[in-house]
């Protein structure tokens, strides 16, 4: 269950070998996981910042959501495991336990669905800013510059203090981010948007704004929606990852909250983050046949190359990302159902992590397949578009943003979100008129 994280009896003490002036850091444990070291009095103790590009050892926040035991290849959503939410789950339960804290009733989960669908249509002004862009803008863009326009919109949710305006705000933009999703796909096609249709489920309104045409009857595959539906529990959320960190940073300034998940959709699109998913299919179609595995697997290893094997490696699991594991088996599935078991990047991307694993460069490294290296098979074989993929990626996180962003705000102890620097430029020196500059 759930426990505030608490000060251990243990402490570090850290001397300055010049002054010899110490300063004591107390432990603040979790509930499981590595404790922290906390070191917010070290500055005023020691006149000395702690240096940790990337954050690789910092954690910034307290949270209660999401755990992640890298070295296990462990994920767990307030508690329940990934395999058990994957199996037994569907998007909108898992939306609920990630934002409320506690699976829902049967009745509870009613009502927030029918929370969600309230607000599933946008602004007929906002649909309007799509004809600002080009027809080969990529949709990542759109939705970035649309989800940012919403707060211009949505006045009765500007209140980030009051907690009905946050539930508000997160229904709306759970909602609405695949009525957006589909008009940037609509608007790429030159094809009419479609209004969504509240009697679907959540997956199953994605895909139909998505393919249905005015002129002809749309018949939703059952298969697909329940792929979509499975790969946005899988995407939901993955505690502090660079999105979400950007999420917290701007919300972290009491910025409008619809800006602030605006700010996490661009951070998202970059290929070493949620931009993976459609870097994979780009580079498998690259690599065209297992004959070239070896070629692609010598640049990747060739630090004067900018190649990387997409798809592989991860900040924090260090083993098998067990999301990975999953979608690995429901491509076999989904491929079978759908009559494309012999489907070429599938076997490709097979024979490309079994040779991989057995190199000595990702071995040591401990580079593994992560959640975007299968994720675009299937988004392909249920017909979404390459471009889309990162898209699908922010429908699913959207819900892990918002709960982190809740979590935040509802802190009473929140801060502004400032990290600091080594400084490494000029020293002090004198202006020089530009006359006398050479
Ligand atoms: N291909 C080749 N080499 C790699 C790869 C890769 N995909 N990933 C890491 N390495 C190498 C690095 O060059 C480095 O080698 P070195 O120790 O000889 O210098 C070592 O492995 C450690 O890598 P870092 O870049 O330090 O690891 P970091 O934690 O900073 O980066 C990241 C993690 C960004 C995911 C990285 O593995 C990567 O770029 N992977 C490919 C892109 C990708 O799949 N991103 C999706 C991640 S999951 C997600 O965001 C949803």
């Amino acid at each position: 269950m759930e426990a505030a994280a608490h000060m251990t009896q243990k402490t570090f003490t850290v001397t300055d070998p010049e002054s010899g002036r110490s300063s004591a850091l107390p432990v603040r444990s979790g509930t499981i996981g590595p404790a922290g070291l906390d070191i917010s009095a070290l500055h005023k103790d020691l006149g000395v910042f702690t240096y940790d590009p990337g954050y690789a050892t910092t954690a910034a926040v307290e949270s209660r959501i999401t755990y992640i035991d890298g070295d296990a290849g462990v994920l767990l959503h307030r508690g329940y495991p990934i395999e058990q939410l994957a199996e037994h789950s569907t998007f909108m339960e898992v939306a609920y336990l990630l934002l409320i804290g506690e699976l829902p009733t049967a009745k509870q989960l009613e009502e927030f669905i029918g929370n969600i669908r309230y607000h599933t249509m946008i602004n007929e002004w906002l649909l309007r800013f799509f004809n600002g862009f080009h027809a080969n803008a990529h949709p990542m863009a759109m939705v970035s510059g649309v989800v940012a326009s919403m707060a211009a919109f949505y006045h009765d949710t500007m209140d980030i203090h009051n907690p009905r305006h946050r539930e508000i705000f997160a229904h709306r933009i759970i909602a609405k981010l695949p009525t957006i999703a589909a008009a940037a796909h609509k608007h790429s096609l030159g094809q009419p948007f479609i209004y969504p249709q509240n009697s679907l489920d959540y997956a199953s309104n994605l895909l139909n704004m998505m393919f249905a045409v005015p002129c002809e009857q749309y018949r939703l595959d059952p298969v697909a929606s329940k792929a979509l539906d499975l790969l946005f529990v899988l995407h939901a959320d993955h505690e502090q990852n660079a999105s979400t960190s950007t999420v917290r940073l701007a919300g972290s300034t009491g910025a409008n909250p619809y800006a602030a998940i605006s700010a996490g959709v661009s951070a998202l699109w970059g290929p070493a983050h949620g931009g993976a998913n459609e870097a994979v299919l780009v580079m498998l179609e690259q690599i065209g046949s297992v004959d070239n595995i070896p070629k692609y697997l010598a640049m990747a290893k060739d630090k004067s190359s900018h190649f990387r094997l997409m798809g592989f490696g991860h900040r924090v699991y260090k083993n098998f990302d067990p999301r990975a594991k999953i979608i690995r088996e429901m491509c076999h599935k989904v491929l079978a159902a759908l009559g494309r078991s012999d489907n070429p990047l599938f076997e490709l991307a097979l024979r490309l992590e079994e040779i991989a694993l057995k190199d000595e460069y990702f071995l040591a490294r401990k580079l593994y397949p992560n959640v975007d290296f299968y994720s675009g098979v299937i988004y392909s074989a249920i017909g979404i578009p390459r471009s889309m993929f990162t898209v699908m990626f922010a429908i699913a996180r959207t819900v892990g943003w918002v709960a982190n962003w809740q979590e935040m705000i509802a802190d009473p102890g929140m801060r502004i979100g400032r990290p600091r620097q080594l400084y490494t430029g000029a020293t002090r020196r004198e202006y020089l008129d530009i006359r006398k500059r050479v």
